[in-house]
């Protein structure tokens, strides 16, 4: 199939993209390099330079499909031309595009920083994706692959959280991903369009093959975190609570490794082409593990101290957010099978050591 993947220089935009190619499809890339890097972008892939806000170049790209079409692959479109507002699509005229199929992974994920900036989260996160749709739906490219997040669920009203849980965001990230999801289900509802919502948990991890080096800069997750101060390039990290209640008072989360994301993505893109259904699906293992679990195992791989100090809560964080993971199983016959933490912290150090 050919697919266009919007930020697949990211961290886990550049895994999907090498997966795709992997299992044979044509990828495009579309990404800005705000924080995407070159040395990750697989050269099997059509690189077109750009910024997903400038709809001119979103609509020439996906009125054309011209990644693979020759046309304009690896021109550099300017990406400060940021258009403003909210593309409409009800009115316009359709064209056929020759993307079977788009993933979007161009968003912005700190949920800590999004409770500080929610305008720069709801520019990036919501407008853009809302004109990318528009876009898609304006060219009649209905299948999209979304990644969508734990955090949409907020606190938990049980664990683990299942697919059906409640979606009560703590934090404006969670929020923000939550809109598309139900923008998502409108347009099924009434433009046709056929996604996947698949909600991550904590994705971490590199390449189990070691072919993605470009570490993520200026990272805000806890596992690059913790990989900076293992490698001595960070001296201290701090540990944000250690009174919520869970075994040693630090928030347990369910880390899921990127390569096991990836496969995930490319079945649910599969699904949606042969099923013709909507998918909504958690991504996870299902295993918790506390913010000190995870100091301490990659104390252990690296077998460096990891320096930390324990300091108070961060605005958003829920105590514990671990997944039902049974349901990815049944739909589309994936289950993690490299996000156990060892390994999962093994292919991090492989990277930062
Ligand atoms: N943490 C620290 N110190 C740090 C960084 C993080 O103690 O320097 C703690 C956090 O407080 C939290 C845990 O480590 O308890 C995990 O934090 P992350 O920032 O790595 O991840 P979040 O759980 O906040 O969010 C991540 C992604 C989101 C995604 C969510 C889903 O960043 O995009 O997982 O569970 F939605």
């Amino acid at each position: 199939m050919n697919i266009l993947v919007i930020g697949g220089a990211g961290y886990i935009g550049s895994h999907i993209v090498y997966e795709l190619n992997d299992a044979g499809h044509q990828v495009t890339i579309l990404d800005n390099f705000a924080t995407g890097l070159r040395e990750n972008v697989d050269a099997r892939a059509t690189l077109v330079e750009g910024d997903m806000q400038d709809l001119d170049l979103l609509d020439r790209l996906l009125g054309s499909g011209q990644g693979n079409d020759g046309g304009q692959a690896n021109s550099k479109a300017d990406s400060s031309s940021l258009a403003g507002g909210i593309a409409g699509s009800d009115s316009d005229s359709h064209s056929t595009g020759k993307f079977d199929s788009v993933f979007h992974f161009a968003a912005l994920k700190a949920a800590g920083e999004s409770m500080e900036k929610p305008g720069l989260y709801s520019q990036a996160n919501i407008i853009a994706t809302i004109n990318l749709l528009n876009t898609m739906m304006r060219h009649d490219i209905k299948n999209f692959v979304f990644s969508s997040s734990a955090a949409t669920y907020g606190s938990p009203e049980y664990l683990p959280i299942d697919e059906n849980h409640p979606q009560e965001p703590i934090n404006y990230y969670g929020y923000t991903k939550l809109v598309i999801e139900q923008t998502m289900a409108w347009y099924s509802q009434l433009k046709g369009l056929r996604y996947a919502a698949l909600r991550y948990f904590n994705a971490a991890g590199y390449d189990v093959q070691g072919r993605i080096t470009g570490k993520e800069q200026n990272p805000a997750n806890l596992l690059p975190i913790v990989m900076e101060v293992a490698a001595g390039t960070r001296a201290k990290m701090q540990v944000f609570g250690s009174d919520y209640p869970t075994r040693d008072g630090t928030c347990i989360r369910d880390y899921i490794h990127v390569n096991d994301l990836a496969t995930a993505h490319v079945k649910a893109m599969e699904y949606l082409a042969s099923e013709n259904r909507d998918l909504t699906l958690n991504l996870a293992t299902g295993e918790g593990y506390t913010v000190l679990e995870v100091i301490k195992e990659a104390e252990k791989v690296s077998g460096r101290p990891i320096s930390h100090d324990i300091t108070g809560r961060r605005p958003g964080d829920p105590a514990e957010l671990v997944a039902a993971s049974g349901q990815a199983f049944e739909t589309i016959g994936w289950k993690a099978s490299h996000s156990d933490l060892k390994q999962l912290v093994e292919s991090m150090w492989n990277v930062y050591k």
